[in-house]
């Protein structure tokens, strides 16, 4: 520990002038990519400026106030659709290279039509997007994160196959004025999470509770509409503008409660039910076996009369399979996963689908979220499993982070970082995986979708009380513009 401290010092001292890779084996590659994630909806605010149109998110949480834990909504969040500059100086402050967040569909198209273009809500990404390159902050941009016009969702949504149609002609948009300055971008992000939480629990917008085929029929509609905008970058863009795009795929690492050939299984089940649902589409082609043996086989129980996965056409599963430039994870916690015998098994629905029973580890850190607790060696597990499984030539973990309930000594957080990027770094210099960028969750406080502002992820604190929004430096923000500064990490 010392003679590593030493040299920490030693690389903060000459900053980054000393070739960070020669310095010793506990650093991060010179070529990494540093940097902070965050959301529209989630921080924008401004949801009816400037001519942007009712995303579902507007719609889900002005019909109910109680959709939210607090019953506050993203009407005015971090007021980031007015605050971009000052956002984009504390990005420059904290020292990371790339920032990742999404664009608004509903200020681009406010209908989701292409006949309802908004110029104004085009003007302001690319006015930001070259802020941040003027700063020297390279943008990751997200299409979609969860704010669907919501005149499609009345179509249907993500149950309607035309809307992976409509992505497609909306990403086109953005490619052909953001794509002269954007190089890297994600099409969908966390396509399992909106689908189970927005039509299946219907925690989320919008609110469809569905747990036994609304799922999976999301699943597929996302799956084309991410394939979809894939295929337009690289028929029409990437030759010219030299980009590249992938899906951004959330999910866990999945650990056997015992050492039974039954508990291996079935965090093997839970693996394929969570990140082979997405990956494999896209990664290897069609759904993972398992999930088509276990549907299919349930399909003829009383008030299924046909599988519950829809089945893809030949022509449709090589239009996704391959639709890949990179890994996106977003990568949190992990389960430990044990068996539920074939008997206990109860209706038909994604639970009993899978037929696992999941725990957090007894000695796990729990978080104030609920779904949120830290094994550091989850990152590790995971970019392995990944890399191994779906040998994408190279990973981003576009999202990774803690819950807290906002304080600025947030030495919890601190924690967390430095345990899962350890791991993160044992993945890249011992097993190999290349990882090529980190975009930490979250660049600051923001609306934490149906925990409203009850639950806070950001390394910088929002102050939601005043007019101003005023930002402050947390510690963990303090720590990580240390460790990006250094690429160092003392264990
Ligand atoms: C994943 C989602 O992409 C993001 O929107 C959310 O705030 C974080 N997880 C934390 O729950």
């Amino acid at each position: 520990v010392l003679i590593l401290i030493s040299v920490c010092l030693i690389v903060e001292a000459f900053g980054a002038s000393l070739p960070k890779a020669e310095i010793n084996n506990r650093t991060f590659p010179e070529s990494f990519r540093w940097g902070a994630a965050t959301a529209a909806y989630q921080i924008e605010g401004g949801w009816n400026e400037d001519g942007k149109g009712e995303s579902m998110w507007d719609h889900f949480t002005h019909a109910n106030p109680n959709v939210t834990d607090d019953k506050l909504n993203g009407d005015v969040a971090c007021d980031s659709y007015h605050k971009w500059r000052e956002d984009i100086q504390l990005i420059k402050e904290l020292g990371v290279s790339l920032y990742r967040f999404s664009v608004s569909w509903t200020r681009i198209l406010p209908t989701g039509y292409l006949d309802s273009y908004n110029q104004a809500g085009v003007d302001y990404y690319v006015n930001f997007v070259k802020g941040l390159l003027d700063e020297g902050i390279t943008p990751m941009v997200t299409l979609y994160h969860w704010d669907l016009p919501q005149v499609l969702n009345e179509q249907g949504g993500w149950l309607n196959d035309s809307t992976a149609d409509r992505f497609g002609e909306y990403s086109r948009i953005v490619f052909e004025n953001l794509g002269p300055f954007v190089k890297l971008w994600s099409t969908v992000n966390e396509p399992k999470t909106t689908c189970m939480l927005g039509y299946g629990s219907g925690e989320n917008a919008p609110g469809i509770k569905q747990i036994g085929t609304a799922i999976y029929q999301c699943a597929r509609v996302q799956l084309l509409a991410h394939a979809t905008a894939y295929h337009i970058y690289h028929n029409e863009f990437a030759a010219e503008q030299g980009g590249q795009i992938s899906l951004v795929i959330d999910a866990t690492f999945n650990e056997p409660d015992t050492d039974s050939e039954a508990d291996a299984e079935a965090a093997e089940r839970e693996t394929q039910f969570n990140l082979g649902w997405y990956a494999n589409p896209v990664y290897v082609g069609d759904w993972p076996q398992i999930m088509i043996d276990r549907i299919g086989n349930r399909s003829t129980q009383e008030g299924f009369s046909e599988s519950r996965l829809p089945a893809w056409s030949a022509e449709e599963i090589e239009f996704v399979k391959g639709t890949h430039d990179y890994f996106g994870l977003n990568m949190y916690t992990a389960l430990r996963v044990s068996a539920v015998g074939e008997a206990e098994i109860g209706e038909p629905n994604y639970y009993n689908d899978k037929g696992t029973a999941v725990a957090f580890g007894s000695d796990w850190t729990p978080s104030v979220a609920s779904w949120l607790a830290s094994y550091p060696y989850g990152m590790r597990g995971l970019l392995n499993y990944v890399w191994n499984h779906y040998k994408p030539g190279e990973i981003y973990v576009t999202e990774n982070g803690w819950a807290t309930d906002g304080e600025i000594n947030d030495q919890s957080r601190i924690d967390y970082l430095q345990g899962y990027l350890s791991n993160m770094l044992d993945a890249i210099l011992d097993d190999g995986v290349n990882v090529a960028g980190y975009t930490t969750w979250s660049l600051m406080d923001n609306f934490e979708w149906a925990r409203g502002y009850t639950q806070k992820y950001g390394i910088i604190s929002v102050d939601f009380n005043s007019r101003n929004r005023t930002r402050t430096f947390k510690e963990s923000a303090k720590w990580y513009q240390h460790t990006v500064r250094t690429y160092c990490l003392v264990d």
